[in-house]
């Protein structure tokens, strides 16, 4: 009886590690299968996606996006966290931005990568390029929910700040605060805390420029309620770095065989009849083939126009001036009728 009762509860433990909550990018849990266990992730509104410069409307109300108290997340030091997926740290809600519709306050940030000698890892391509590494930002709309989790599942319910990370040639001091103890949390489930420092100097140095559509959270359960900013100038890191993130974490606990956390980024979805709005006229978006004709045909017609308007302007001038003959002509006749 007691043999059969530890039986039950070693099946009931297989089945809550295995059941539901477990997925991978690759692999007969990968991506690939999310939608099956996950059905919003096979919905219609989903992210990643591929921003073609050429298909984006440029919209001049989108405002400059202010990131407050980034700067100074408070005195208390911040929680670091592997969680088999990413490596995520906890932010404040004294963080916050100004420039969406309404009051979103941060509530963690994570990042995305690819594996060593792989130049791509991010999530969001432009152009079908992707970048070596992705940030993510993640806000909940603090006027109408309490946390994220209530937020998560509601239209807009959140706001994620997306930044590209490439390579450059110096290291990044802010990048440094996180990359600098992924040492101390290589399992899956460890946890450390970091001090606080100027998350802002993770961002790119323009804010100005961006992407904004809506879209989803990029990993299971795949939430459609995200309002994205993608921005347009890129983070920079070292190859050093770079490479510490691709190297140092394993998606798998301590006990057991290690797996190394790479490649953990989702593949573009499709756009279907979303709208992606830009901030700024974005270089090459005037100049697509497409629209290149279209400036062509425009100058050629303008051209012409301009040129049929010169002739009837020189033909009407060369008509008053002879009509101003006729009419003498006229006057004179018609003076000679009168008096007839
Ligand atoms: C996102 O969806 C909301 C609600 O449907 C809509 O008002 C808004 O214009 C959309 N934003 C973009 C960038 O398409
Ligand atoms: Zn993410």
């Amino acid at each position: 009886m007691l043999l059969f009762l530890n039986l039950l509860l070693e099946l009931a433990r297989i089945l809550a590690a295995d059941g539901g909550s477990h997925w991978t990018y690759e692999g007969a849990h990968g991506q690939d299968h999310w939608p099956a266990t996950y059905p919003e992730c096979g919905s219609n509104a989903q992210s990643p996606i591929d921003i073609q410069t050429e298909r984006v409307t440029f919209d001049s109300e989108l405002p400059v996006l202010k990131p407050h108290g980034y700067d100074q997340p408070g005195p208390e030091p911040l929680s670091l966290h592997n969680n088999g997926h990413t490596v995520q740290l906890s932010l404040p809600p004294t963080l916050n931005l100004e420039g969406l519709p309404r009051n979103y306050v941060a509530s963690q940030l994570h990042l995305h990568w690819g594996r060593k000698g792989q130049p791509w890892g991010s999530e969001h391509q432009v152009n079908s390029e992707a970048t070596a590494a992705e940030l993510h930002i993640v806000h909940y709309d603090a006027d109408s929910f309490n946390n994220l989790n209530e937020a998560a599942q509601k239209p807009q319910g959140l706001a994620v700040l997306g930044i590209l990370i490439e390579v450059g040639e110096n290291q990044s001091p802010a990048y440094e605060h996180i990359l600098s103890h992924l040492e101390k949390i290589r399992y899956k489930g460890q946890t450390t805390l970091v001090s606080a420092f100027d998350v802002g100097g993770l961002l790119p140095p323009e804010l100005g420029e961006y992407y904004r559509y809506n879209g989803s959270l990029t990993t299971p359960p795949c939430y459609q309620s995200v309002l994205w900013t993608v921005f347009h100038r890129k983070a920079q890191i070292s190859m050093e770095q770079l490479e510490k993130l691709q190297e140092t974490l394993f998606s798998t606990e301590e006990s057991g065989p290690s797996k190394l956390l790479v490649q953990n980024y989702r593949a573009p979805q499709p756009l279907n009849h979303r709208l992606v709005l830009a901030s700024f006229i974005p270089e090459g978006a005037f100049y697509s083939t497409g629209e290149m004709v279209g400036l062509g045909l425009a100058i050629l017609f303008g051209c012409l126009c301009l040129l049929l308007a010169g002739y009837f302007i020189a033909r009407k001038i060369r008509r008053k001036r002879l009509g101003e003959q006729k009419s003498v002509v006229f006057t004179s006749s018609r003076c000679a009728t009168s008096e007839e």
